[in-house]
């Protein structure tokens, strides 16, 4: 017998338990994000990104020998199929990162193997392989759309550092290293977002894990998931000085529109990974005249926002002048959020493969019922 559907329908699925994981934990009364039940904040301070990835693929820390091990894996993965980089020479200019991005990651199935195979040990070194490709095929791609060359990874460096390197194609200094890792670590997994849900819900059908990250990459794509970090800097720009920052905000709230990198369906207090992002903005902005302009207006809308609206920023806020601090033009920022998502996405569909049932929820259908058949020469406008 069908459990009864609720009489009316949940609007976004609001509060609703879809399933259980072990991987993470969105704790949004008291603003707090576990990994496998280790707080972020211990996670920010001490660990890497692919300790991370390993935690939340074997719901444990590695020990150094297996970090090791793990890092020796990953790094030859970064290597992209020929075909693929020959691809990236013919995407029409001005085709949005993110677009590409759900294009390449599809087009990753053509050339692996294992495609078909959704057993526990192929799914996971296919985990391996997007773990390590996104972010090389994000900078693989901007290297050629500019006309540059390859930059190879360095066997040496993290899957962060690697990915900056590759992306600007110089070794970043100390605080840019610390910071992009602190990127990877803070975006790596948050419970059932949404593109994290189109990554079960398509993985719950069996599909492939590529069919899955890439429905997670198009869910990412909208600015009310992971695009809010592209328009939180567009917004920086449009306001132009700290003294500007009243006016604009209360001229959006007055035609009621939302404010980028503010709000969250599950934090009612703030983003702790927000706490941290502003922070390493502060630390890397400092001394560049235009990075520091756009955190001291940052801060200011931080101070209206919460005097008027009572909401606090969330992880896309400060993410955008971290990203600018490190040179990533504005419309790739969401394919660095979906570089370090791929670790929590692909521990999702891991989890949900190895101990599946098919999502599928009703709906209230609220449309006329029975309707009877008219024939087209009786049909009136
Ligand atoms: C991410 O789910 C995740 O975990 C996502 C994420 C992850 O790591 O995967 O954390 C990453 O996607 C962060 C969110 C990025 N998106 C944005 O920054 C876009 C701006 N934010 C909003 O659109 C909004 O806050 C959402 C979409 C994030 C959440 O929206 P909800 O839960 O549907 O809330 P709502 O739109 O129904 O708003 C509830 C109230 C409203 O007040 P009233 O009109 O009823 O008086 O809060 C207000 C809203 O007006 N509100 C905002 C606001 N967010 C909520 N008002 C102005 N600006 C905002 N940003």
């Amino acid at each position: 017998m069908e459990p009864q559907a609720p009489a009316v329908a949940v609007r976004g699925l609001e509060g609703v338990i879809a399933a259980e994981t072990r991987i993470g934990y969105v704790d949004g009364a008291n603003g707090k994000l576990y990994y496998a039940g280790y707080d972020i904040n211990d996670l920010a301070k001490n660990a890497s990104y692919e300790e991370c990835v390993f935690l939340l693929w074997n719901d444990r820390l590695p020990t150094k020998r297996e970090l090791d091990e793990f890092r020796a894996e990953l790094i030859p993965e970064m290597s992209l199929p020929r075909p693929l980089v020959q691809w990236f020479k013919r995407v029409p200019r001005g085709v949005h990162p993110m677009v590409m991005l759900r294009s390449a990651v599809s087009d990753l199935a053509l050339y692996d193997k294992e495609t078909e195979d959704n057993s526990v040990e192929a799914n996971r070194r296919k985990a391996a392989r997007l773990v390590a490709k996104v972010p090389s095929i994000i900078a693989g791609f901007y290297r050629i759309y500019n006309g540059q060359e390859l930059v190879p990874p360095d066997p040496k460096k993290s899957i962060a550092v690697n990915f900056l390197r590759m992306f600007t194609g110089e070794e970043p200094d100390k605080k840019s290293r610390e910071a992009i890792e602190l990127m990877f670590v803070l975006h790596a997994d948050h419970g059932f977002n949404a593109s994290t849900f189109a990554a079960r819900v398509t993985a719950s059908t069996l599909a492939d894990i590529y069919a899955a990250i890439t429905a997670a990459i198009g869910a990412l794509k909208g600015p009310l998931h992971g695009g809010a970090n592209q328009r939180v800097m567009e917004m920086l720009e449009g306001i132009g000085t700290p003294d500007d920052v009243e006016d604009y905000i209360n001229g959006l709230l007055v035609r009621r529109e939302r404010i980028m990198g503010f709000g969250h369906r599950v934090y009612k207090t703030e983003d702790p990974r927000a706490r941290h992002l502003r922070k390493y903005s502060e630390d890397v902005c400092g001394g560049d005249v235009a990075c520091s302009r756009y955190y001291a207006i940052s801060r200011q809308i931080e101070k209206q926002v919460k005097k008027t609206k009572g909401i606090y920023p969330n992880v896309d806020f400060y993410s955008a002048t971290v990203q600018h601090a490190l040179g990533i033009p504005v419309d790739y920022y969401t394919t660095v959020f979906a570089a370090s998502r791929t670790a929590g996405w692909t521990a999702h569909v891991m989890e949900q493969h190895a101990d599946n049932r098919l999502m599928r929820p009703r709906s209230q259908f609220i449309g006329k019922i029975p309707r009877r058949y008219v024939p087209m020469e009786k049909r009136k406008k």
